[in-house]
């Protein structure tokens, strides 16, 4: 909890408040938690985060722009802000293709990604001709040559690389290793390159990166963007056309401790890694960088308020029944991730207590956190389990089917 931002938690006369100026007193949404928990998310946070990145990548290029991966939050409100922003998106389904229509995207401010597209949605992309598909396997590339051929419509596309690189994160969510499946090697070139001359219709136009997720340690990109670098220039070099560079998301928040200052430095890094590995692309007037961040935008934008229904203290632990849980947040279980939890009400008199707080879900794996210390709460009370704005309601579930949460947006 530091620093001036719209997405500090801090506590006026003892009550949870959200954002620095006009903070929002979380007590408002009192009722509705007892119902069903609430997900509250600040769209000034994220327009705040947005506008903070657009001025870092604008200074690299002036044709730099931000396709925001919806797949972290694909809220109606959140992306109709980010569009009004000047974002694109990263999409990776045709209900993701069909959210974004519904508001107000244009399929040429869309890059479709993933490994699975389907017959049906690469028909899709290219009916709308999106602005590009990553393609990330031979299959995929030519399927994408049958499609455009038999339908008779051009096909752009960017070829994602898979360097082999560690990213050191959890290994879910790492992307750029040889034992992942995404992307494809750099010596699958010359197949590549048979079906793009049998191909006419497809238009190669560059290369793109994603090398992993919730990434605090740069060091794995810069090593990444030199190998794609000297592909790209080898590329150019071999004649083809090719102007785009998309460097993919990834760009980590601080969980453990809200650090907006030190979250703006790693952006700042980032940045200078891009300024000092590209330097011959950056240099090209006509060059396009791309980026797809997820987290970094919304992460914090989103919190989640929920009720305490019972205390169960057992001889060996104090648990905190709550009603949210995996269904809910499943970070904490896939890859025990960890977010800070308060209490709405601060009781400067109350100790501290170590709780596993866990859902109503019929599974161990059902917790928000593990042996955590947080002031002693009661039954009744309401907590608040912080920076679920990304990848919070997006990889929710019904599971036990439990009653669903609200998702409110504020202004
Ligand atoms: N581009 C591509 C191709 C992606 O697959 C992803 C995320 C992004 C961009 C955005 O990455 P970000 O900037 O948000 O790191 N569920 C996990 C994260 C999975 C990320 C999947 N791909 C989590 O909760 O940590």
């Amino acid at each position: 909890m530091s620093q001036t931002s719209p997405n500090t938690l801090h506590y006026l006369k003892d009550v949870l408040h959200w954002g620095d100026q006009d903070p929002v007193d979380l007590s408002r949404w009192s009722n509705e938690v007892r119902q069903a928990p609430v997900f509250l998310y600040n769209l000034n946070g994220i327009q705040s985060r947005f506008l903070q990145m657009r001025k870092i990548y604008g200074s690299l290029h002036s044709n730099a722009k931000i396709f925001y991966a919806m797949k972290a939050n694909s809220h109606p409100e959140v992306l109709q802000i980010l569009r009004e922003q000047g974002s694109g998106v990263d999409v990776v389904s045709a209900g993701e293709i069909q959210r974004a229509l519904d508001c107000g995207f244009a399929p040429q401010d869309m890059i479709f990604s993933g490994v699975g597209k389907s017959k049906n949605e690469i028909e899709l992309a290219l009916q709308l001709q999106i602005r590009q598909i990553n393609v990330e396997s031979l299959s995929e590339l030519q399927r994408i040559a049958e499609i455009s051929s038999s339908k008779k419509t051009k096909a752009t596309v960017v070829l994602r690389m898979n360097p082999n690189i560690d990213v050191k994160t959890h290994p879910y969510i790492a992307t750029g290793l040889n034992e992942n499946k995404f992307g494809l090697e750099f010596s699958l070139w010359p197949e590549i390159q048979n079906i793009l001359t049998k191909n006419p219709q497809i238009s190669l136009r560059g290369l793109s990166l994603h090398l992993g997720s919730q990434m605090t340690d740069l060091s794995g990109l810069r090593e990444a963007l030199r190998l794609t670098k000297n592909f790209f220039l080898s590329l150019q070099k071999n004649l083809l056309k090719v102007n785009r560079f998309d460097v993919g998301g990834g760009l980590g928040i601080f969980y453990e401790k809200q650090d907006f200052a030190k979250e703006e430095e790693l952006l700042g890094q980032y940045a200078q890694i891009i300024r000092e590995e590209l330097p011959e692309l950056l240099s090209q007037p006509d060059f396009e960088l791309q980026t797809e961040p997820g987290r970094w935008l919304v992460g914090h934008s989103g919190i989640l308020l929920m009720e305490v229904e019972y205390i169960k203290e057992t001889t060996h632990k104090n648990f905190l029944i709550v009603n949210a849980g995996m269904h809910n947040v499943l970070r904490p279980a896939l890859y025990q991730a960890y977010h800070s939890i308060f209490p709405l009400r601060q009781h400067p008199d109350r100790s501290a207590k170590v709780y596993d707080i866990v859902g109503p879900i019929c599974e161990s794996s059902d917790f928000l956190a593990k042996s955590r210390s947080i002031p002693e709460c009661f039954e009744g009370e309401i907590l608040i389990l912080a920076d679920v704005g990304a990848y919070g309601f997006s990889m929710a579930s019904n599971y036990n089917l439990q009653v669903a949460p609200y998702e409110i947006c504020l202004k």
